[in-house]
């Protein structure tokens, strides 16, 4: 096992970078003609709809008429949108024939650049188990996999619960605040911190870095990607101290200490190590911080429903599962067919792309009564696509369960509600699907 890695620490000082949605939307206005003006009705990769919230009737058509259907133009290539919740599970079945793989092009909606020397690109991707099939995949998820199990959750659970107190504590009463800076992001960035043993001072290093490396869009900026190369270098560089000090110390809880001593960590390259560190950053940020920022929002919208939780914290559980199906933090993933196949009366060509909207799978009518609306004891809502289907799906689930409700149970022993009294920004993006801004106070119920 090789133990070094080619990464020089780039001069970044990310408290002056900007971030990956500002330095995109400087760039979109210096080049309006990568997204261009929307012709066609179900190309739902524009991430106006998201930002804009105006996506729901889109999918709903496309439902009722096509629930799979192509789109032959999109500033991403042609790709096919797969919309219903039996399409999207039938797909996820059979990852043979629908590949995650990066050498096809991955999970997200968004192709590498064209004109990307592919030695360089190789040399710029990190292996990561989300973006490979069988065997591959199943190998490296099982080194990370042993660190989301129900006993280790239950190892952690005081823990997230301490410091989900101590961040409700610290919270001002009847004053107007950003919930997504002072709650969403502070917890999930303190809780990945926790899981890797990560400097607790450098955690909203993790949020920074896991914005460049997530955000989809960007692969139409071309003039970006040097850029995000030179952070996601950082990242490594910063990996690359801690793999040092953790592999020189006897084996400790935390997850970069339980992969580094791990058995198949014997037969992961560093690159593949780092790979997986990232994909576990990603995985587990903006994933969790918006769905904690969707929760407040859905059940400001719906004071029927909060009014019920309140009444009843036995229902927390419930409401979570209630809220990750409504909020569904990632709006899709991706699948590229292998070989030519017939689907939902459709034929697919080998090599053509396939995008799972989950957004869709979780407003599908045909599964969840009257969709559209958080009901909090809605009886199946665990059947949300939220976390996706088949061998791929989600490994830190538990996880983020456990933050949720964690959080809601925090609230309601401060018999705390939140009332969305101010600005509400939604990311702009076709995959991370919540909240930039969320302006909240704080009232006793
Ligand atoms: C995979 C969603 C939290 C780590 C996935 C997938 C989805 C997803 C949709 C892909 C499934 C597929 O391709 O079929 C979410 C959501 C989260 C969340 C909505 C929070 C609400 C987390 C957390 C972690 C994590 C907390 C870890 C710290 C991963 C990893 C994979 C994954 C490593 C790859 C699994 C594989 O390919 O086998 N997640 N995730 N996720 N997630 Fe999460």
């Amino acid at each position: 096992m090789a133990t070094q890695l080619a990464t020089d620490a780039p001069a970044f000082a990310y408290q002056t970078s900007p971030t990956a949605i500002d330095a995109f939307t400087a760039w979109l206005k210096d080049n309006p003609q990568a997204l261009p003006a929307n012709t066609n009705q179900w190309d739902v990769s524009r991430s106006d709809i998201y930002v804009e919230d105006r996506w729901q009737p889109i999918f709903a058509e496309m439902r009722a008429k096509a629930p799979v259907n192509h789109v032959a133009e999109s500033p991403y290539g042609a790709y096919w949108n797969v919309v219903s919740h039996k399409a999207i599970a039938h797909v996820e079945s059979l990852p043979e024939l629908f590949s995650s793989s990066w050498q096809y092009g991955g999970i997200t909606i968004g192709d590498p650049p064209a004109d990307v020397d592919p030695a360089k690109l190789a040399e710029r991707q990190l292996p990561m188990f989300i973006a490979m099939d069988r065997p591959e995949h199943t190998g490296q998820r099982r080194t990370v996999a042993p660190a989301f199990t129900p006993a280790k959750m239950a190892d952690m659970e005081a823990e997230i619960r301490r410091r989900t107190g101590d961040v409700l504590d610290s919270l001002p009463w009847g004053e107007k605040f950003d919930w997504v800076d002072k709650v969403s992001i502070e917890l999930t960035t303190g809780m990945l911190a926790l899981l890797f043993g990560f400097p607790w001072a450098d955690r909203r290093l993790l949020a920074f870095w896991s914005d460049w490396a997530g955000d989809v869009e960007l692969t139409l900026a071309r003039e970006l990607a040097d850029t995000r190369f030179a952070i996601l270098s950082q990242m490594a560089h910063y990996f690359q101290r801690l793999w040092g000090e953790r592999m020189a110390a006897p084996p400790t809880g935390d997850l970069i200490s339980m992969m580094i001593h791990s058995e198949a960590m014997n037969h992961m390259s560093p690159q593949e190590f780092m790979g997986n560190l990232v994909l576990l950053i990603v995985g587990g940020n903006d994933t969790t911080r918006n769905t904690m920022s969707g929760i407040v929002h859905a059940l400001d919208t719906f004071p029927d429903q909060r009014a019920l939780l309140e009444g009843d914290p036995s229902l927390i559980p419930n409401t979570v599962q209630e809220c990750l199906r409504f909020v569904t933090p990632l709006a899709h993933m991706r699948r590229t067919a292998t070989a030519d196949a017939e689907l939902f009366g459709q034929s697919i060509k080998t090599g053509d792309k396939l995008v799972l909207w989950y957004l869709s799978a979780n407003r599908d009518e045909s599964v969840f009564e009257n969709p559209d609306k958080l009901i909090v004891n809605r009886p199946n809502a665990r059947r949300h696509l939220s976390f996706g289907h088949g061998i791929h799906r989600c490994v830190g689930a538990r996880l983020a369960e456990l933050q949720l409700r964690i959080l809601l149970e925090e609230m309601h022993e401060r018999r705390m509600r939140v009332r969305v009294t101010g600005a509400v920004e939604r990311v702009r993006a076709n995959f991370v699907h919540g909240f930039r801004k969320l302006e909240v106070e704080l009232e006793k119920r």
